[in-house]
């Protein structure tokens, strides 16, 4: 009898199974109610008295050594059926989805970095501004048109805190705080209270460009202006300058590009103009120097501003200026950036 326990204990210990249903049957083979131990059970009774002390011991030991194993195969054969079923070790990685950078944002990196090549450097200003750096300092008169509530967005309670409706606001802040040589370029959004339309919308971007020093001429905006637009549009890039009308420059000028599409012989995107807006520039007109600072009779400097909405539309003739503002995925995943 000990004899038959200790062989049993023996291929207890060396059992093995791969799936649950071989599991099963081993069960079935040792632990059931017809199973060996069951049998062992019964041949208990015809144990001589003295060794059944013994023999009960033995009995005991295979019986939990024989369930823990087969418990032990029972759920390392579970834990390899459920990593069959769920993972499939030839498929790829997961694919990590990745945004791509706004269309505007795209073009404003572009746009400041062409500058910074030509010696720019950035700067920034809050969007919720005072009249001061918006208008006064920029030679507004008190009854200018633009501070009309058709434009501005004031802050409720505090008629004098508003948000900036033009980026000029930023030359201000740079004067205020930096004597000449200044050469900044200054991104940023900018508010106007505009019904939303396919053509206008009551938030848009603009870059403005400041540069102040001893000498500065109309010249030096030209020359700028002429290479951005060789760098933005092309080196056959035309540009021409149309006598215009801003508060703080004097003269002011605003810049046609020629066509983008047709080059100038004339087309539907500049309806047979040959030409294209696209920005406001002028000297510095001194008495904004002036207000902010700075010796008109020693400096003298020039500043533009664009859109950046209206370079980007040029770029890709994106009809409705809405698109940039809505977030439609299938939209901004159009675009994709090198830098
Ligand atoms: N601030 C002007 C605008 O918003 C653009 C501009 C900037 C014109 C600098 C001249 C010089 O329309």
């Amino acid at each position: 009898m000990l004899e038959k326990i200790k062989q049993l204990l023996e291929e207890v210990n060396s059992l093995q199974a791969v799936s649950p249903e071989q599991v099963e049957a081993l069960r079935i083979k040792y632990l059931s109610k017809k199973g060996e131990i069951s049998k062992l059970m019964d041949e208990f009774r015809n144990v001589p008295a003295e060794m059944k002390k013994e023999v009960g011991m033995r009995i005991n030991e295979l019986k939990n050594t024989a369930t823990e194993r087969i418990n032990q195969l029972k759920s390392s054969a579970a834990a390899k059926e459920t990593i069959a079923d769920d993972l499939d070790l030839t498929r790829t990685a997961y694919p990590i989805p990745l945004g791509t950078r706004h269309p505007l944002t795209i073009v404003k990196n572009e746009i400041v970095d062409i500058f910074s090549r030509l010696g720019f450097t950035l700067a920034e200003g809050p969007e919720v501004e005072d009249d001061w750096h918006v208008y006064s300092s920029m030679n507004f008169a008190d009854d200018h048109p633009a501070r009309d509530m058709q434009d501005t967005f004031f802050v409720e309670a505090h008629p004098d805190i508003i948000l900036r409706s033009h980026t000029s606001s930023v030359q201000a802040r740079v004067m205020e705080r930096t004597q000449p040589p200044i050469r900044v370029i200054c991104p940023g959004r900018v508010y106007r209270n505009e019904a939303i339309s396919a053509r206008a919308h009551c938030f848009f971007h603009q870059v403005e460009g400041l540069y102040i020093d001893k000498n500065v001429s109309f010249r030096d905006l030209k020359q700028v202006l002429l290479l951005f637009a060789q760098e933005m549009f092309g080196p056959d890039t035309k540009i021409r300058m149309r006598p215009s009308y801003f508060p703080f420059t004097e003269p002011s000028a605003e810049m046609d590009v020629s066509c983008t599409i047709c080059g100038g012989k004339g087309c539907s995107l500049c309806k047979g103009a040959g030409w294209l807006e696209i920005l406001g520039c002028g000297m510095v007109d001194p008495a904004v120097l002036e207000a902010n600072g700075i010796d008109s009779t020693v400096y003298s400097g020039y500043a533009f501003g664009m859109g950046i909405e209206r370079i980007a539309n040029l770029k890709y003739q994106v009809k409705d200026l809405r698109m940039f503002s809505e977030n439609d995925v299938r939209f901004l995943e159009e675009f994709t950036a090198a830098n």
